[in-house]
């Protein structure tokens, strides 16, 4: 009769063992009983990048990269994204049900009166040069709220834990915009509380002279959407860091700047911007062969926007955005970016460099012609990615501080340093 074990022999010892198999895994710690002698610390399962490696339990987000199926909470993406709002979606990620009328008119509150930051916070972005990336603005003022609510420390308190929960999702678009206005030299606009999450972060990145912002609803509902799309992915890079980091028992403010500053990257939210430039250096559809060529060529340069650790098929959230960046243009004007993109899909989904390596284009893909049709600058692309996924980090965060399972994370490794040897005096070196 079929059991839920694996059974392995030791080869080197012909020692059988039997491990029990659970949820498709079987726990690396069950490998430690494999010795070869007293002294020796058992096996351990090596795995560079975790790429094979569950680190944790998790009943936020569920991929299928094979079907490229996306579920928050079971609720698949496609669905959220038609019928949901960014704050909806942010309540189902925190709390696993949808909220009734009641339950999100009261989140809705909370987070809008949570979005200004100490006047202090100012000061301390004032002391950035207009020049830098708006990335490094906002992982060190995420990391310096730390510093402003010392409570947030009583990771093990509920209630404590939510309110630093709905505070970093209410003020990341007002560090976002005020990380903006500071590099363009414009003066910061305030959070108007009348507008909703999204207008309300367009009228601080936008607002001039005018009293009142007026939002264009066509870019309001495209940016929730693309919130929407963002705001959880599983376990991935920025995550496990903002997990890892959580995992000292340090504030919540600690823990998502890890979170930004691994989303940072170009292999991961930072690839968004790394799209665009890689856009405009291609320039035209004609030069798409050429490039392509090189990419294949081994030459280093990589079709950013597309492969993912996960998703072997097209990323369902690129599916979305792409319908999106149609309505869109609709308002801004055609990006002309898009026909390169679309040249470059085109061929690529073609090319057997592609397909055998299961290269698809990714959420980063087509989002950037999207923010810079609306006018962001291609810098602040990974941020507004950042401000999102912020529920994610936060959620997933709470899920490993409460999980009796988990505790400060602390890998091991495999020794390929020198042997012991004596201290060598200078004289005698080299
Ligand atoms: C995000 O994990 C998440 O869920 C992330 C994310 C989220 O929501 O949090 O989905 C968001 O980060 C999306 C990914 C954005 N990054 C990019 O678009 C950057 C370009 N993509 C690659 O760097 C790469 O595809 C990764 C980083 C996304 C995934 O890398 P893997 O899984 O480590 O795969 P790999 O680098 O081992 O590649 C396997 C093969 C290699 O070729 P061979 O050595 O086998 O010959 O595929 C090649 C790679 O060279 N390859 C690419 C490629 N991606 C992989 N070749 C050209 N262009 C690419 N984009």
């Amino acid at each position: 009769m079929a059991k839920d074990t694996l059974t392995v022999t030791d080869n080197r010892t012909g020692k059988t063992y039997e491990l029990p198999i659970a949820d498709g895994c079987i726990r690396s710690m069950d490998l430690r009983q494999i010795k070869t002698g007293g002294d020796d610390f058992g096996l351990m399962a090596y795995d560079p990048a975790f790429l094979n490696t569950a680190n944790c339990k998790s009943a936020i987000t569920f991929i299928d990269g094979d079907k490229g199926i996306l579920e928050y909470r079971g609720y698949p993406i496609e669905q959220l994204a038609e019928k949901s709002t960014y704050l909806e979606v942010a309540y189902l990620t925190m709390n696993g049900e949808l909220p009734t009328k009641s339950q999100l008119e009261d989140f809705v509150h909370k987070v809008t009166h949570h979005t200004f930051i100490h006047e202090n916070v100012k000061s301390f972005m004032d002391g950035f040069r207009y020049d830098s990336h708006p990335m490094s603005i906002l992982a060190s003022t995420v990391a310096a709220l730390s510093g402003f609510y010392p409570d947030a420390k009583h990771v093990k308190d509920r209630a404590t834990r939510r309110q630093q929960m709905i505070r970093l999702i209410a003020k990341m678009p007002t560090i976002a915009a005020f990380s903006f206005r500071h590099s363009q030299g414009l003066p910061y606009v305030y959070p108007d509380n009348e507008l909703s999450y999204c207008g309300n972060f367009l009228a601080m990145i936008r607002r001039m002279t005018e009293s009142k912002y007026k939002v264009n609803p066509v870019l309001e509902r495209a940016l929730d959407i693309l919130f929407i799309l963002h705001a959880d992915h599983e376990q991935n890079c920025s995550t496990t860091a903002t997990r890892v980091v959580g995992s000292s028992e340090v504030d919540p403010y600690s823990a998502v700047a890890a979170g930004i500053t691994a989303l940072y990257g170009p292999l991961h939210g930072g690839a968004n911007e790394a799209v665009l430039r890689m856009l405009r250096e291609i320039g035209s559809v004609k030069a798409v062969p050429e490039f392509i060529k090189r990419v294949r060529g081994g030459e280093g340069a990589k079709l950013m926007g597309f492969g993912h650790r996960v998703y072997k098929s097209y990323d369902p959230r690129a599916k979305v955005i792409k319908r999106t960046a149609d309505e869109v243009f609709e308002v801004t004007g055609k990006n002309p970016l898009l026909e390169i993109a679309l040249e470059l899909e085109r061929i690529a989904l073609a090319d057997d460099y592609f397909v055998q390596r299961k290269l698809y284009p990714n959420v980063d893909f087509y989002s950037g012609l999207i923010y810079e049709a609306m006018g962001f600058p291609v810098d602040m692309f990974p941020v507004l990615f950042a401000i999102p996924r912020t529920v994610g980090w936060v959620s997933q965060w709470e899920e490993m501080i409460t999980d009796p399972e988990q505790k400060i994370s602390r890998p091991r490794q495999v020794f390929t340093g020198a042997k012991k040897r004596d201290y060598v005096t200078i004289d005698r070196r080299g």
